[in-house]
């Protein structure tokens, strides 16, 4: 499955090759050592313990209270009986494994929080580090004791911006999913505006030791660069577009020295007037050499993307026979709902890839790809098509709903946004999400898929004026998310800022404008002055200052300056909050890679509400993938039910659920200690609504 397995006599000889290449000196099965389970993120563990005739046993064996409550995204390693995770303000910890006592963490320095998927372990003799990153800076500590190794970086820490260029000086910059591990390399996933003031997305990897940048690969290319011609030759020059990051982490292969990248979109994310072509290397998959950073192959999920398609998850490093032969293979799931499955060493796809015809966009200066990449197999895991036979039949408003639908523009998964709105679907949110998927050793891949519809529409902003008040600033850069009438969209995660004054302080409020806030990236283009102004009209003060002049994001179309605006991250919800769609809003998937058959498919989530009033099983969107284990069981949780369940792998058949303290939007982990088996999960809740929590919770045998 790996380079990683345990060493066995003939591979003595190998052996000090593997204890540079996997980080520590030897691996065990017991641990569960890396983001998602190990370098193939598969989420697979080989332990056996808990099997499907005894997981109705299941208990709590701890639950740690990180005193921080809030969404959490984090999937917990364990090494040598230390659990490392983050609170939900992503401060790094470290924990008894078997019975939950802290045994250090990281001081907290901020004000505001950041969301942390995990931290990266890395070994080397007695030298055991934990590398965790905040706000621009890769940290690294003792693992052990959580001590800063001041001989890493600056005292400590070294900037994620080091291979970005001067453009990116200014601009935000963080990353919250762990990096990847290659030899004495730490490769490194960016979280990025997802506006037209983005810094560019280039993968980096610096050094464990000594904190430097070792490599850069280009995601936007330089002249003389393969690809530079996939973008008008002023977006490099100009530095105006950005982003093409991976956010969602990477896979590596150490046996053969070949890290997978999947990037997302370029940025700003659905307006490309000012990025005609179909912008290589956004939404690709690289296979980059780990060593050196150059390009082994690529592939493009989405040309010249105009509707947030970034790949969403780690890809999966699996083995699968094909007309009779082993083949190593990698597979990427995707938010429009397919899987790719592409020969690992030569990139060639293992099922062939279709273009299939698009639609073309109705912006003006818009010129959609006229063709996107579909696989023949599998079919896709998320729904493809609406039609007005497809809305909500549950629903107390389908008058609305059908207005709506017949009031917007809809044409398949790749309808480009348009003024008057436009239905996306496969939502913003997938088909698949952060959370990635599982594989077993039988090439089997686990899905949770989310279908949700979203309705949003694409407009001209008001020409700019030289200065702009708080009223007019808050208008462009905030109301995407917190709505026109500042109430946000708490159903679809974006808080109400109307009591803002109530809840937060002015500086905390500045601060969270600036530097960002869980899932909000900061904006550092905005000056303070025009902060001031902002808070200003937030707490319903008069203008604190005369108009600061505008620093604002504007797209360069024919001679005019104008600037395009989404009318909000929105899902297409009935009035009561209900998805417009029918049913199922949630699935899992189990696809045998090899054949590219479904073995299964269940609906997945439930609204309790409605099973009481004898509605079938809905579903629901889930957050945070699954876990597989040798002996049989699929673990996951992800759903607003708050439910943590188990299922007999080979059949989808539910063998036990019990309900969190608080809904978990994060991957499990297992692992064992002193020969007890354990899965944990962190239960944050908060996200689309869910109550709140702080706990990390495991649950073992008795
Ligand atoms: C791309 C979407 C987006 C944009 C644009 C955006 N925000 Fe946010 N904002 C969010 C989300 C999501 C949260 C919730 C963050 C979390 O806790 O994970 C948030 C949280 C906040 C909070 C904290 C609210 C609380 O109750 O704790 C404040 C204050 C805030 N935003 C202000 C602003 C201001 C002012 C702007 C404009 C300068 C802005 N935001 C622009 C998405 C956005």
């Amino acid at each position: 499955m790996n380079a990683c397995s345990p060493l066995t006599p003939l591979s003595l000889l190998l052996s000090a090759a593997l204890l540079v290449s996997c980080g520590r000196s030897s691996t065990h099965e017991s641990d569960w050592e890396e983001y998602l389970g190990g370098p193939d993120r598969n989420h697979y563990s080989s332990l056996t313990q808990i099997n499907p005739d005894n997981v109705t046993q299941l208990q709590v064996a701890w639950e740690f209270h990180t005193g921080d409550s809030g969404q959490m995204q984090c999937n917990p390693i364990i090494i040598d009986g230390r659990l490392y995770a983050a609170t939900a303000k992503g401060i790094p910890f470290a924990l008894d494994a078997a019975t939950g006592k802290e045994l250090w963490r990281i001081p907290d320095t901020t004000r505001r929080g950041q969301i942390l998927r995990g931290v990266t372990y890395w070994e080397s003799g007695d030298d055991k580090r934990i590398l965790f990153t905040r706000g621009e800076w890769l940290y690294a500590v003792n693992a052990v004791t959580g001590e800063i190794i001041t001989s890493f970086g600056d005292g400590g820490k070294t900037s994620l911006k080091a291979g970005l260029g001067e453009s990116a000086k200014q601009k935000h910059v963080e990353s919250r999913t762990p990096g990847t591990v290659y030899e004495n390399l730490i490769i490194m996933p960016l979280s990025l505006s997802e506006g037209s003031d983005a810094a560019p997305g280039h993968i980096q990897a610096f050094d464990i030791v000594t904190g430097k940048l070792a490599w850069v690969f280009k995601t936007i290319p330089g002249p003389g660069e393969f690809g530079y011609d996939t973008w008008p030759e002023t977006v490099y020059e100009n530095a105006r577009v950005g982003a093409a990051n991976n956010w969602a982490g990477m896979a590596v292969d150490r046996k053969r020295g070949i890290v997978y990248v999947p990037t997302g979109s370029a940025a700003f994310d659905f307006y490309g007037g000012d990025r005609i072509g179909s912008n290589l290397f956004a939404n690709t998959l690289l296979a980059l050499n780990a060593k050196t950073g150059e390009r082994i192959w690529h592939f493009q999920f989405v040309h010249h993307d105009i509707f947030d398609r970034d790949a969403p998850a780690p890809p999966n490093l699996l083995t699968v026979t094909h007309n009779g032969k082993k083949i190593d293979a990698v597979a990427q799931v995707t938010k429009q709902g397919y899987v790719f499955l592409f020969n690992r060493e030569t990139g060639e796809p293992l099922f062939p890839i279709e273009e299939v015809p698009a639609p073309p966009s109705d912006v003006p200066g818009e010129k959609a790809w006229p063709t996107q990449p579909r696989p023949v197999k599998p079919l896709p895991y998320a729904r493809q098509t609406l039609t007005e036979n497809d809305l909500n039949p549950y629903s107390a408003h389908r008058d609305s709903l059908l207005t709506l639908f017949r009031n917007s523009r809809y044409e398949g998964p790749f309808t480009p946004l348009a003024k008057n709105g436009s239905i996306v679907f496969p939502g913003l949110d997938g088909g698949a999400e952060w959370g990635g998927a599982a594989v077993d050793p039988e090439g089997v891949i686990y899905i949770n898929s989310n279908e949700a519809s979203w309705l949003i529409s694409l407009d001209k902003a008001k020409p700019r004026e030289a200065a702009l008040t708080g009223a007019q600033l808050y208008t462009s850069f905030c109301s995407a998310c917190h709505g026109a009438n500042r109430r946000g969209n708490p159903a679809s995660g974006y808080p109400s800022l109307h009591d803002i004054d109530k809840r937060l302080t002015r500086d905390v409020v500045s601060d969270i404008i600036e530097k960002g806030k869980g899932r909000m990236a900061g904006f550092p283009a905005i000056t303070r002055a025009q902060r001031d102004d902002i808070v200003a009209f937030l707490f319903g003060e008069k203008q604190a200052s005369q108009p600061a002049a505008a620093n604002v994001r504007t797209e360069i179309v024919g001679e005019e300056p104008v600037e395009y605006k989404i009318s909000g991250y929105t899902k297409y919800l009935d009035a009561d909050g209900y998805p417009a769609i029918a049913p199922p809003w949630g699935t899992l998937n189990a696809i045998d890679l090899n054949t590219g058959e479904y073995v299964w498919k269940i609906t997945y989530g439930e609204y309790p509400e409605l099973l009481e009033k004898g509605i079938p099983l809905t579903g629901s969107e889930s957050y945070g993938g699954p876990v597989v284990t040798a002996s049989g069981l699929l673990f996951i949780a992800g759903t607003k039910d708050q439910k943590f369940r188990a299922y007999r792998k080979k059949t989808g058949e539910l063998l036990w659920e019990t309900i969190l303290p608080a809904a978990a939007f994060a991957t499990p982990a297992t692992y064992e200690v002193n020969g007890k088996q354990y899965i944990v999960l962190a239960c944050g809740g908060t996200k689309n609504g869910a109550p709140k929590g702080d706990s990390y919770v495991a649950f073992a045998l008795p």
